[in-house]
């Protein structure tokens, strides 16, 4: 059982839902204009998409969103299908698979909170690139590095690979790196919690998010 199977429940509680809820009223702002306007459908990839808790919100905040969510926890998958069954939400379809099909392509690419656990960041980043349309975004969600950026996970966890997130100068360059063209970071809001010290004291943290983004134009 992987990580993140084991973590999936964790998931699906009010903080992650709220959390999710934000990063897709945050997306849909950034989202290109052109790519609403020219498109009668707007294809979207959710790489690493863990319970849907970005994904269902994001296809209730337009109706032509069609989005694949994939992510290579079997039990996040569950928890998605089940929500997807139960709620009877539409044009969203969780998969169990580790990397896009390469006959699937899409118009967005996005990935929210999984950067930081990513090893090989120009490879993850490659996929999303390969499985974009001509002018296809890709939007990348990940909190910001700070002197207390490395608190925001407050359990051990195995799966981090990042564990202070990253600067604006970094994702820029990540994805400049990977060929994506007009990046840009900016500001994506924050988020509060409660840290608790070695000696047991109890601080209330501010933990900054950013957004960056970029085209695929050839
Ligand atoms: C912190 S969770 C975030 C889930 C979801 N994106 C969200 O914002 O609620 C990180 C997710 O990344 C997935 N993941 C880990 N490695 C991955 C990889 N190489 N490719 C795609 N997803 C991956 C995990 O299975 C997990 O569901």
């Amino acid at each position: 059982m992987s990580e993140f199977d084991k973590k999936a429940e964790t998931f699906t509680d009010q903080k992650h839902l709220e959390h999710g809820k934000k990063v897709a009223n945050g997306l849909v702002k950034i989202i290109n204009e052109e790519i609403l306007k020219n498109n009668e459908k707007v294809n979207i990839l959710d790489m690493g998409c863990g319970v849907g808790s970005v994904a269902i919100p994001l296809s209730l905040l337009n109706p032509k969103f069609i989005i694949d969510g994939i992510d290579p926890s079997i039990k996040m998958i569950e928890f998605f299908e089940k929500r997807v069954k139960e709620e009877k939400v539409e044009r969203v379809f969780p998969t169990f698979q580790a990397e896009p099909k390469p006959e699937n392509k899409y118009n967005i690419g996005y990935t929210s909170n999984v950067l930081h656990h990513i090893e090989d960041i120009s490879g993850f980043l490659k996929k999303i690139y390969d499985s974009l349309l001509k002018d296809g975004q890709i939007l990348i969600v990940d909190y910001e590095k700070s002197p207390i950026s490395h608190l925001f996970h407050t359990n051990p966890d195995s799966s981090l690979v990042h564990p202070s997130g990253f600067s604006k100068e970094e994702l820029q360059k990540f994805l400049v790196d990977a060929n994506f063209k007009d990046v840009k970071v900016l500001d994506f809001g924050s988020i509060q919690r409660k840290i608790v010290d070695e000696n047991k004291n109890e601080s209330l943290e501010t933990f900054n998010f950013l957004v960056a983004t970029g085209f695929k134009h050839d």
